[in-house]
């Protein structure tokens, strides 16, 4: 018997080799352990087995089919192997360069954002954020902008159809909601949420019905600045823009402050600089913000005791900045999606 098991593990490991596939495999395993099998034969021999020989015989097949098995294993594995190669293809190389995946880039107003927002943040600022869609009070009425303001008027505004309602912006029953004409909204809004001190800046687009040509789009982008704090001075404001100013266009930038009007500030400045490394713009003073020390009716209408806080506040377009740092001479190609235009930022 031992014999005939010694010969079934030779056949098996004589064709083990020259077997490929699964149907082979699987009519050459019935050869040996089918029903007709040569091992199942053997098997079938141990009725005949004299009882004392029984547990020798047993350990014996055991043995073999211990063999067996793991012979048949391995070929059933290089068979899978071959079936899962053959499947995923031929092998690829990892080391050919890849296709080109075309990253993409923030935008080069959003660039100019965050390193706006960036400088500010270094110097104690946090971001505040309101809605695009806001009040006529939150827009003009709480920033001391009186009703025939022109800034309201249908020219200059986008407003809200009267009955529409905007679930997260509470409004009185006769006022409408507009598209902020700027970012001096979140001043109040912050202002009626936290006490002073207060230190925000605020990013945001704003809206305003402009004839698009070089210098104006309808849909714009500013940054505000609010400092409320007790004893807050024209000198503070001027040295943080100072700081701003220089950080962004080089230390030699000179600043001026030259008054002006805004009805949310008194008294109120334009900011101009003046650098001597600017390319084409070098050397001449140009306007940059609008600014000015928080009007006592500001701190009224957001219940802020005037008397015991002042504050500074100031507000920019971002496009403008960006044009100048970039070299941009109309703001248009900020709004075309033009790649050509845009790589040239990455
Ligand atoms: N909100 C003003 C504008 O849009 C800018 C400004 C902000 C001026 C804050 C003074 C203070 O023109």
């Amino acid at each position: 018997m031992q014999e005939q098991l010694n010969a079934i593990i030779a056949s098996v490991r004589d064709q083990a080799p020259k077997i490929n596939t699964r149907a082979d495999f699987e009519s050459f395993k019935a050869t040996i352990s089918g029903p007709k099998g040569s091992l199942t034969s053997v098997m079938k021999l141990m009725g005949q087995v004299p009882k004392e020989d029984k547990p020798a015989m047993g350990k014996c097949i055991n043995e073999a089919k211990t063999v067996i098995v793991a012979e048949l294993d391995a070929v059933l594995e290089r068979i899978e192997q071959a079936e899962l190669a053959a499947k995923l293809g031929p092998a690829i190389d990892p080391s050919l360069p890849g296709v080109d995946p075309n990253r993409g880039i923030l935008h080069p107003i959003a660039q100019v954002r965050e390193e706006m927002v960036h400088l500010f943040q270094r110097i104690g600022f946090s971001v505040a954020e309101a809605t695009e869609v806001d009040t006529e009070h939150f827009c003009f009425d709480a920033l001391n902008i009186p009703a025939d303001h022109p800034a309201r008027d249908m020219q200059d505004s986008y407003y809200l159809p009267h009955e529409r309602s905007v679930g997260n912006v509470q409004k009185n029953a006769d006022e409408k909601y507009l598209l902020r004409t700027h970012t001096s909204t979140v001043q109040i809004r912050t202002m009626l949420k936290e006490k002073p001190p207060i230190r925000i800046i605020a990013p945001g687009r704003c809206f305003r019905r402009d004839t698009p040509d070089a210098t104006h789009s309808a849909n714009f982008h500013q940054i505000e600045g609010l400092y409320v704090d007790r004893d807050v001075s024209l000198l503070d404001l001027k040295a943080t823009l100072d700081h701003f100013v220089k950080t962004i266009f080089g230390s030699k930038a000179k600043t001026r402050l030259r008054p002006s009007f805004f009805p949310f500030t008194e008294p109120s400045f334009e900011m101009d600089f003046y650098s001597p490394d600017l390319g084409k713009l070098s050397n001449k003073w140009l306007e940059i913000m609008g600014c000015g020390m928080v009007d006592p009716e500001v701190f009224k209408s957001v219940g802020i005791d005037p008397k015991a806080y002042t504050g500074f506040a100031f507000g920019m377009g971002i496009e403008r900045i960006a044009m100048i740092l970039q070299g941009v001479d109309d703001i248009r190609y900020y709004y075309q999606n033009d790649v050509r235009f845009l790589k040239q930022f990455a």
